[in-house]
């Protein structure tokens, strides 16, 4: 996680750093740090969002070189010591690193035994000190940073100023990103292009290993042979990574709002002229595949369990569908022509980036589905699914949820070449806007009754089982209630020990085949004491139900009704007064393993 700038040559530096942490907050807002040149290196941190950086910042900065910092503590509690820019020992270095370095603790053995000793608990401080070691070393900055590299393991993209060298910013990257801002008379760099759209749209997007620096006419870059490397240009739009809340108060009811445009924007990009628009080699690979994986985090793997379902239901393939973090560490390879499919809004999530190596060498076949053109894991897999859903700024995933959904009943209706599937998307558009129209106060309502219970269970079966697993960590994530979610017929073999008198049960029935056995478990739970709250779709409902919705094909609930599982979960946040948007303990992009 973390997120990073750095400039040289702008005009205003401080905006710059200020503004550009603001927008990778994302990334992660424990505390936050700004280092830069001015008759030797000068560091401002603290604990808390970067918005206190200007606070504590004095109001003018003189100086062409500056590096800025949000952080996600890894190695270290929040604090001020551990918050970044780290500086080395004889002050002649700091940087600021996103990632974790796995031989940290080797590092520490060697410089103490070379007499360093450390103000803080982090893995960026050793890495500071061991470049000064070097670069007093070697007495260039270049060697040093080879050296460096070829002793560090893990992930690291560090963004370094040096006082012999005013006007620079090194760099060096392996697993985090890092892109380079191409100005006129000036250059930046950060984590994503955020900080630097409104400077310029030209960027070059460092490899694992590369290093360089930046100078204000000058990026060189070097390749993990050493070899400098002439880096393409890439072109970005201002419009995919705008930041603007258009009126809303958080970012998070602006993309549950989003949710109906997602899905229409999605099937006119994948769908057109009567034909699915998929590349036809992805296609086959998917057709002549006897098992296809899903792969996925979070929010992502509760949209890889509805595409697996799907993939099974449709197309008759087989399945299976696995958390990442646990896949990653044992592999296995299910059918004689497996094809895996991974699912991460972001595309640079550290579990997935590491199944994604596992896959590449074993040169099996693999599509990602990201939200992120340009992201780390599009450069290991054989095809990328963009979801087109305009970036996704709160923590909290919601329009990128449904999304991956609707993109994966897409891609199983492209496999039978099945237009009903696009039909079927095309309804849930009306039902998401009537939930946006007309249910908000009632869900509002709904969120009033639970929000000061500890514990919220949350029912279904089938589709609404998996749709039931995404409400319940989405109420979690941003509310801290304990939620579980269960299949309605998992119930009596364990949890139902935990429904006592007024509990609040939240319940999903659309759909007609499991509908019955759904009420015989309401009738389960009410028994003992639950309080039940039913979402049902007209044709299945009774009048008694708490939410009806228009009907639609019950496969299809993650895209159709997620929204009623996302209000709630932010009407319960709101009313409780917590920070909708920036939940305690996350962070949007999670780049460690
Ligand atoms: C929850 C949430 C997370 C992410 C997970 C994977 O609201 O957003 O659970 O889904 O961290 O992230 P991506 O999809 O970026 O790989």
């Amino acid at each position: 996680m973390c997120g990073i700038v750095g400039a040289v040559g702008i005009n205003n530096p401080r905006d710059y750093a200020l503004k550009g942490l603001k927008m990778l907050e994302y990334r992660g807002y424990d505390s936050a740090g700004v280092g830069f040149l001015d008759q030797g290196i000068k560091i401002y941190k603290d604990v808390g969002s970067p918005e206190h950086l200007g606070d504590i910042l004095p109001t003018e900065i003189k100086t062409d070189t500056i590096i800025g910092h949000t952080r996600w503590a890894t190695h270290g509690m929040p604090s001020k010591e551990n918050s970044h820019p780290h500086i080395s020992a004889q002050r002649k270095i700091a940087l600021v690193h996103n990632g974790v370095i796995e031989n940290a603790h080797d590092i520490k053995v060697f410089l103490k035994e070379k007499g360093y000793s450390f103000y803080s608990k982090t893995d960026t401080e050793l890495v500071v000190n061991l470049l000064e070691y070097y670069y007093f070393e070697y007495k260039d900055m270049i060697q040093a940073l080879i050296k460096v590299r070829s002793i560090l393991d893990g992930s690291y993209a560090l963004v370094i100023v040096s006082e012999d060298h005013p006007g620079t910013l090194f760099m060096l990257k392996k697993g985090s990103p890092l892109l380079i801002g191409k100005g006129n008379g000036f250059n930046l760099v950060a984590s994503d292009a955020s900080p630097m759209i409104n400077f310029t749209n030209e960027f070059v997007d460092l490899d694992d290993y590369d290093f360089g620096y930046i100078n204000k006419d000058e990026i060189r870059i070097f390749d993990k042979d050493s070899k400098e490397v002439n880096k393409p240009i890439i072109h970005k739009d201002v419009e995919l990574i705008s930041h603007d809340l258009k009126g809303y108060p958080h970012y998070m009811l602006k993309e549950i709002e989003e949710i109906d445009e997602v899905v229409k924007r999605l099937v006119s990009n994948y769908y057109q002229d009567n034909k699915y628009i998929f590349d036809d080699n992805l296609i086959k690979d998917l057709k002549e595949s006897d098992h296809i994986m899903f792969l996925g985090c979070g929010t992502s793997y509760h949209a890889s369990l509805v595409g697996g379902r799907l993939f099974e239901n449709i197309n008759n393939i087989s399945t299976s569908k696995y958390i990442a973090s646990e896949w990653a560490f044992h592999p296995t390879f299910p059918g004689q022509k497996p094809f895996v499919i991974l699912i991460s809004q972001s595309g640079e999530t550290a579990d997935l980036i590491h199944c994604m190596n596992v896959i590449k060498e074993k040169k099996i076949r693999s599509l990602l589905i990201t939200n992120t053109p340009g992201c780390t894991l599009s450069k290991g897999v054989t095809y990328t699914l963009q979801l087109y859903a305009g970036v996704e700024i709160s923590v909290a995933s919601t329009k990128a949820y449904a999304a991956q959904v609707a993109l994966l009943a897409l891609l199983a209706g492209a496999i039978n070449k099945d237009p009903k599937i696009v039909e079927d998307l095309k309804g849930t558009v009306k039902v998401i806007e009537n939930i946006q129209k007309t249910l908000k106060e009632p869900i509002a309502q709904i969120a009033e009754e639970i929000k000061d219970n500890e514990h919220v269970f949350f029912l279904g079966r089938s589709f609404d089982y998996f749709l039931s697993l995404e409400a319940s960590l989405k109420l979690k994530e941003i509310s801290y209630i304990h939620s579980e979610a269960y299949p309605g017929g998992e119930l009596k073999h364990g949890p139902i020990a935990l429904i006592k008198e007024g509990l609040p049960v939240i319940v999903f029935i659309t759909d007609p085949i499991t509908a019955s056995s759904m009420r015989s478990n309401i009738e389960e739970v009410k028994s003992r004491g639950a309080k039940v709250y039913v979402i049902s779709t007209k044709d299945l409902a009774i009048p008694k139900d708490t939410l009806i919705v228009e009907n639609y094909p019950y496969y299809l609930s993650s895209v159709a009704i997620s929204s009623i599982a996302f209000y709630l979960a932010y009407y319960v946040s709101l009313k409780k007064g917590y920070n909708v948007d920036k939940p305690h303990n996350l962070a949007k992009s999670v780049t460690v393993e």
